[in-house]
This record gives structure tokens, sequence and C-alpha cells, in this order.
């Protein structure tokens, strides 16, 4: 690489010689020949120092601009409630936190890169080079070249002697992150032990999930699954899927002696069961029962349960027993649940009692 103040001197020597030493310039016999670089014109930045300083000042203005405006942003993302509709022209009625994001962050990181450009337009070193031609594996003079050429480009980009656009550069840079990091506040509060447990509490009754109507043990027949929720579980519920999700339950009766788990028998009533409908391998819902085996099917992945032996798994990919829940009847003669499910419902990756 190499610097020119003239068209003569702009022309590399490989190029600007042909095998016998002549320079070809463009000419009218010669039209293709290297017509070379035009001369140099120096930036008045160059040659004047008020012009450099004002430059200077430009840059720094803008990465100042920038700190402020990231400053802004988290203020706006502290202060601006999240549901605030405002009226701008010509967008109409938008979110107001959703607007002020957008118009700092976008102001922050505009004024980063245009006080960058400003400063390599106007300050940083304006020599001319020329990429000269050679073999593509580098030699270690040529490394050694670039690393000494890497450094003078640091020195004379100025860097450590305009120490004010340095340091309004270094405080854009590292603020814009911040950014980013106020941000995580939407990833929302803990689940804590919500994950753990469902709506089912002693004496909730066991309401119908197409009927919406508390169950009676005479609704339950041999060879029907049944699917129940909680009562009191309306649709406009804040989280309502969440909730059904976890809490959903399938019914189904067996003959007392069928059952073949005692602890399973215990939490029954007259031979009907109550397990979560959630497959404990990634969570699908169940819906395939068969009557004859008391097999219960998820449809995702084919893992069966045994619903006559406590749920257990018999085939597929899941690898725990469908969690059951204890049921009997009140004294009006609805079925209801004796406690919350005593173990977390859904995949199996929860720790277990
Ligand atoms: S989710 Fe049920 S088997 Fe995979």
């Amino acid at each position: 690489m190499s610097s020119q103040d003239t068209p003569e001197e702009n022309l590399p020597a490989e190029r600007a010689a042909d095998e016998h030493g002549a320079v070809r310039v463009a000419d009218e016999k010669d039209p293709f020949a290297d017509p070379g670089l035009p001369p140099h014109e120096h930036r008045i930045q160059d040659i004047d120092e008020r012009a450099a300083k004002r430059s200077e000042r430009a840059v720094a203005f803008l990465f100042t601009l920038s700190m402020l405006a990231t400053i802004g942003f988290i203020a706006a993302f502290v202060a601006i409630p999240k549901d605030e509709i405002v009226y701008i022209f010509p967008l109409g009625h938008i979110s107001g936190l959703n607007f002020a994001l957008g118009m700092t962050l976008g102001l922050a990181l505009f004024c980063i890169g245009a006080g960058a450009v400003h400063w390599a337009r106007t300050l940083m070193s304006d020599v001319e080079i020329t990429d000269e031609r050679h073999p593509i594996a580098a030699e270690p003079e040529v490394k050694a070249k670039v690393l000494a050429d890497f450094k003078e480009g640091a020195q004379e980009s100025g860097l450590g002697r305009r120490k004010l656009i340095r340091n309004t550069m270094f405080g854009a840079l590292t603020l814009v992150p911040l950014s980013g990091i106020v941000l995580l506040r939407d990833l929302g509060p803990l689940p804590e032990d919500k994950l753990r447990h469902t709506l089912w509490s002693k004496g909730k009754l066991l309401v119908n999930m197409n009927t919406n109507e508390p169950l009676r043990p005479a609704d339950v027949v041999v060879g029907s699954l049944t699917f129940a929720m909680p009562e009191g579980l309306e649709e406009h519920d804040h989280d309502f899927q969440n909730e059904i999700a976890k809490a959903a339950l399938m019914i189904v009766r067996l003959q007392p002696d069928d059952i073949k788990d005692k602890q399973e028998l215990a939490w029954s009533y007259e031979g009907i069961v109550a397990y979560s409908k959630i497959c404990t391998h990634v969570g699908c819902p169940i819906s395939l029962y068969e009557q004859q085996t008391h097999h219960v099917l998820c449809p995702c992945h084919q893992s069966t349960f045994d619903l006559s032996d406590g749920a257990r798994v018999i085939f597929g990919p899941a690898g725990h027993a469908l969690p059951q829940l204890r049921i009997g009847v009140n004294d009006e003669g609805y079925l209801e649940a004796l406690s919350d499910f005593e173990e977390p419902v859904g995949p199996a990756f929860w720790e277990r009692g």
C-alpha cells in the first residue's frame, strides 16, 4: 500500500510498467492503460484546525445525543404504562410505550452510526491507498505489515489524541447495551411454586367440560371417557387456558375389582378414577380410551397408560405415570376433589416426591 499525490505516483509498479519497464498511461493510442488516480484533494479539516475542531465537536455531540437517547429509552421503559395509548399523527392511535422505546433506541443507534461516519469522513486519516495484487496466501512480512498498518491506522484515527471523541464514544457504546438489559423485565415474574399446584382443592366440584354441569357418580358410565375441570372457572378468567391445561381431568369408571393398584382404589369412588389429562411426556392432552384394556393413549407420541394399574406407563416415551386426583362425593351427591394433585402434572422433568 502506498500513498500518491500525482497521477504518475498513483500507479503501482506492476500495473504502471509493461514488461520493458515503460509506464503505460492512458492516451489515444492505448485507451485501456491504467489512468491512475486523480490528484488528491485535501479536506478542509486537514488544513484548518478550526474546521477540525468543529468536526470534533459535531462527533462528540452525536455521541452525547446517543447517550441521552439511551437514558430516555430506560426512563420511558420504567415510566410509561404498558397499556397507554396515544395519538401520533400520521400513525393514529398506538402504544405510547412502544413509540417512545422505538424512537429513543432508534435515535441512540443512529447517533452512534452518524458520529462514527462523520468522524471517519472528516477527521480520520485521509491518505488514498491502492490495494496491490499479490498471492492470496499472506507472507509473514505481509502479516507484519498489516499489523503495522492497523496500529498506524489506530494512531492516525486520533483515538488517543482526541479524548473528547474517545470518551463520548465509549460512553455511548457502554450505555446502549443497557437497553437490552432492562428488557429482561418483560420475561415476567418467576413462576415459583405455581407450576406445582393446580386449581383443585378439597371440596371443589368436578364439572363436565362439555356441559359445564357438576358431575354425579351416575353421570360416569362404564366405557365412557369424561373430561372435567374444577367448578368456578369461567372462560373469561385471566389465564383460563393455562389453568384448564393444568387442572384438566379425565374420568373413567372401572369395576372396583379390576383396579390393581391399592392407592388408586383408595383414591377412587365406587370405581370412578380421575387422572390428569396432560401427558407426562411433553404435555399433549390425552384423548383416546380403550375400554377393554383400560388403556389410554396419547396421540402425540403414542405413550400408553394403564388406568387399572395406577396409570403406569406401559408403552412409549413418557417417563412417569399420570397423576391421580383423590375424589369423593359431597353431601349433595356430587363428585368432588378431596385435595389438589399430590405431584406436579405434565411433563416428567418436574421434580416429584
Ligand atoms: S406428549 Fe404424550 S407421548 Fe409425547
